[in-house]
C-alpha cells in the first residue's frame, strides 16, 4: 500500500481500472511487487509469510505457484530470497571471515533489490533465525540492511515473533543493533508470547491515508482494537501493542507485565 501510494502520489485517488482489476487479482489494482527474505527464514504459513519462509520444505510443499488459473488456491509467490550469513564460531577467532561473510550477504541483498524483475518493496528479517537453526548476525550486518533498504526505498520489516518481548534481554532484539534515531525498522511483527499477534510501525508514513485500508474483523467488537485503529500505527488482536509502543521508551521490561492492560 505504501509503495503504491508513493507511486500514485499522496493525494491521488484510486483509478476505476485499479478498483475493478484488484477484484480479479490482476494489475494494476493487484500489482506485481515482491517482498525479499533470507534463506532459512521462518515467517509463518499463510500466503505472503509462507512465500517468505525457507526453513523447511515440509511447510511449503504443495503450495501453488501462481498462474492465471490458480488465484483461488494458496499461492506461493515467486519472491526473491538471499542467503543469510553463516557465521563461524568462536566469533573472536573468526572476525575477518565473518565480516566478509556478512559483507557478501549485504552485497547480494542490494544486487537482488536492483536486479529483481518486479519492484522489491520490502525486506523481512528475523534478528535471530530460530526455526531455521540458531543463526545470528552482527549488529553491523543489520545496520547494513537498514542502510541498503533506506537507500533503495525498501521497507525493513523485522520479525520479532521469536525474539521479541524480552527474550534477548531488551524488549525487542533490534534495540541492540545500535540504529540511529529515525533508522528504526519500518515495521516490527510480534505474536505468540505477546498473547496477541500483530505489528507496529516505526515509520509514521506507513499510516494509511484512507480509512478501512487495514481491516480486522475483531475491530467492531473490541474496544481495544478500536483504540489501536484510531492510533493507526499498529494492528493487534487485543489492542495493547500501540499502547506498549507509545510507552516503550519510558518503561522497563519488568514494568511491562503489570502494564499489559487494554487502553480503555
Ligand atoms: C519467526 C516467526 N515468524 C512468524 C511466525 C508465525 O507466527 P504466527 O503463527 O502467529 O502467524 C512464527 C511462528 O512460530 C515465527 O517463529
Amino acid at each position: 500500500m505504501y509503495h503504491r501510494r508513493k507511486e500514485r502520489g499522496e493525494d491521488k485517488d484510486f483509478t476505476a481500472e485499479e478498483l475493478t482489476s484488484c477484484m480479479k487479482n490482476e494489475p494494476p489494482g493487484s500489482p506485481d511487487l515482491a517482498i525479499m527474505s533470507f534463506g532459512k527464514a521462518f515467517h509463518g504459513r499463510m500466503f505472503g509469510t509462507l512465500s517468505s519462509t525457507h526453513s523447511k520444505a515440509i511447510h511449503k510443499l504443495d503450495s501453488i505457484f501462481p498462474s492465471n488459473r490458480t488465484h483461488e488456491l494458496v499461492p506461493s509467490f515467486p519472491w526473491p530470497q538471499v542467503p543469510f550469513p553463516q557465521l563461524k564460531y568462536p566469533l573472536e577467532d573468526n572476525m575477518g571471515i565473518n565480516r566478509r561473510e556478512e559483507q557478501k550477504a549485504l552485497e547480494q541483498v542490494e544486487k537482488t533489490i536492483k536486479e529483481w524483475p518486479s519492484p522489491v518493496v520490502a525486506l523481512i528479517v528475523e534478528p535471530i533465525q530460530s526455526e531455521g537453526g540458531d543463526n545470528h548476525a552482527s549488529p553491523a550486518f543489520f545496520r547494513g540492511l537498514r542502510d541498503i533498504t533506506k537507500r533503495n526505498g525498501v521497507l525493513l520489516i523485522v520479525d520479532e515473533v521469536q525474539t521479541g518481548v524480552g527474550s534477548t534481554g531488551t524488549f525487542w532484539a533490534h534495540e541492540k543493533w545500535g540504529l540511529a534515531k529515525g533508522d528504526e525498522p519500518d515495521i516490527v511483527t510480534f505474536s505468540k508470547k505477546f498473547q496477541a499477534s500483530g505489528w507496529y510501525f516505526h515509520n509514521d508514513k506507513l499510516i494509511p491515508n484512507k480509512p478501512y485500508r487495514q481491516f480486522n474483523t475483531w475491530y467492531p467488537t473490541s474496544r481495544g482494537m478500536y483504540l489501536t485503529w484510531q492510533d493507526g500505527r499498529s494492528s493487534s488482536r487485543v489492542g495493547c501493542s500501540s499502547y506498549l509502543r507509545r510507552n516503550q521508551e519510558t518503561r522497563s521490561i519488568e514494568e511491562c507485565p503489570r502494564n499489559w492492560r487494554l487502553p480503555i
